[in-house]
């Protein structure tokens, strides 16, 4: 038998409705704040998530999904045109397209949205359009150890407020307006008992001071720790504070925090996002080891968790990034944004609602009963799906091969409220049994009487 890959899983009904339930509340949120969808491709060069998110992470490091692809069609140096000005190309580029005429082109399935966010805003010029309020749902790529909420194919529905400074893309209340559209959202879908975890990561010259004390901190006990810490006390002693390894632990809590290399700037910034958090009563606690797992933040680092995720309790992380469009060779574009796991956020609200509560099922299951009336109940069904008399009506068809007793019990399966019969008679009169499932009230109702029937008692 063939399974679907180590990581991936299919998603069936009825849980895809709590997961169409999540994504259509998620909408409605986005739209009362004002934010647009992007849909950005599924792959990307892989140099994008080597500059954005950071070599010495562990997604760009260990978890990503990359290929070179063989076909690139490249410009060949023959079809450059000769003259001076090609052979001084040339001599530049020659070893570069040696290179990747034989390597071809490095593609990597997204790990992630943000990056390619900030590669369309780049490309596409959107500066023009002021600030950018974008969303996205969709998948991302993770070759993680699968276990319960961590998959290698998982969903994120993500938002990211980017542009021009004097858009106002760099202001503590867009931090704020995040964070509190994030509380709102939760709410909204269902999930109480979240607790927001609030960081400040400073600018990059604080970084910078953090880091040269980190690695000042980790010299005297970096050879008790594992590999890769010894290789970040190197290279990027923030990732540091990502390492799981238990017998780590305790000296990754005797290092100290970013906390204390606060700028003037951004200790103001960080402190007026929590002034106008306190104003809309959005609760937070302060973790001051919160760094989040990519390099490309800056200021304002968050995650919400939620108990009932066991060890996996993120459900959704975020912060600000004023950095990464010029990393990605774009202009400065100060940007702050969240990514929520779906599959996360789903299981959480497994907690407390069932997927099969919130599925439709059907109105009316029709019963064709009889040689030739698959092709009355196909009218029929036509006629009751019509959306502009029924705008809301889900219509179930039978088969004329079955057995009233057969079309019942099919009907009951799937939970339909009401049962239509058509059967030779009924066509003859041009009125139909239908039947109530539940009650067992049954009534003759004239053609052009039965959607207003069916829709009075819904
Ligand atoms: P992240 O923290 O890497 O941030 O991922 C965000 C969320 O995606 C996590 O909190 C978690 O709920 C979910 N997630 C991550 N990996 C997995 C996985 N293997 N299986 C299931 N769920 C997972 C980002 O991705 C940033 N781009 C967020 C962001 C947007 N920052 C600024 N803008």
């Amino acid at each position: 038998m063939i399974k679907s890959p180590r990581g991936t899983r299919d998603l069936l009904p009825p849980d895809t409705a709590l997961w169409n339930f999540v994504e259509a509340a998620v909408r409605d949120v986005f739209r009362a704040y004002n934010f647009h969808e992007i849909r950005t491709p599924i792959f990307e060069s892989t140099e994008l998530f080597a500059r954005g998110v950071g070599e010495e992470t562990d997604i760009v490091g260990k978890e990503m999904f990359t290929w070179e692809d063989r076909w690139r069609t490249l410009d060949s140096g023959d079809n450059l045109p000769p003259g001076p000005q090609f052979e001084d190309i040339k001599q530049h580029t020659d070893a570069m397209y040696d290179a990747s005429r034989k390597r071809g082109q490095s593609l990597t399935l997204r790990p992630e949205n943000t990056a390619g966010v900030v590669r369309a805003y780049i490309e596409h010029k959107l500066w023009d359009r002021g600030l950018n309020k974008l969303f996205y749902i969709g998948p991302q790529f993770r070759r993680e150890r699968p276990q319960k909420g961590r998959y290698r194919q998982f969903y994120q529905i993500g938002a990211e407020i980017i542009g021009p400074a004097a858009a106002g893309s760099q202001s503590p209340a867009r931090d704020a307006e995040i964070l509190e559209l994030l509380a709102t959202l939760l709410d909204r879908v269902g999930i109480t008992n979240w607790t927001l975890e609030l960081n400040s990561v400073g600018c990059p010259a604080d970084r910078a001071k953090f880091n040269e004390a980190l690695r000042q901190a980790l010299a005297p006990v970096v050879d008790k720790m594992c590999a890769d810490c010894q290789r970040r006390a190197v290279t990027n002693p923030l990732r540091v504070f990502d390492c799981k390894v238990p017998e780590d632990q305790p000296i990754i809590e005797t290092l100290p925090t970013i906390t204390q290399f606060l700028g003037e700037a951004c200790s103001t910034h960080y402190a007026e996002v929590k002034e106008i958090l306190k104003a809309v009563h959005i609760p937070y606690i302060e973790n001051q080891r919160l760094v989040r797992g990519l390099d490309y933040y800056t200021r304002t680092a968050f995650e919400f968790t939620h108990g009932a995720l066991g060890a996996q309790n993120a459900i959704l992380g975020g912060g600000r990034y004023d950095g990464l469009s010029e990393a990605l060779g774009g202009p400065p574009a100060p940007g702050i944004g969240f990514a929520i796991g779906e599959d996360r956020l789903v299981l959480s609200l497994m907690e407390t609602a069932s997927a099969e509560s919130v599925m439709r099922k059907p109105d009316v299951y029709i019963a064709p009963l009889g040689a030739g009336m698959n092709r009355e109940a196909a009218r029929l069904a036509r006629e009751l799906r019509r959306h502009d008399l029924a705008p809301d009506l889900v219509i179930e068809l039978g088969d004329e091969s079955f057995r009233l007793k057969k079309s019942f019990e099919a009907a009951d399966k799937m939970g339909a409220r009401y049962i239509l019969i058509v059967g030779e008679n009924e066509v003859a009169a041009n009125a139909f049994a239908l039947k109530h499932l539940i009650s067992g009230e049954q009534v003759t109702v004239p053609r052009a009487e039965l959607t207003q029937r069916i829709l009075q008692t819904k």
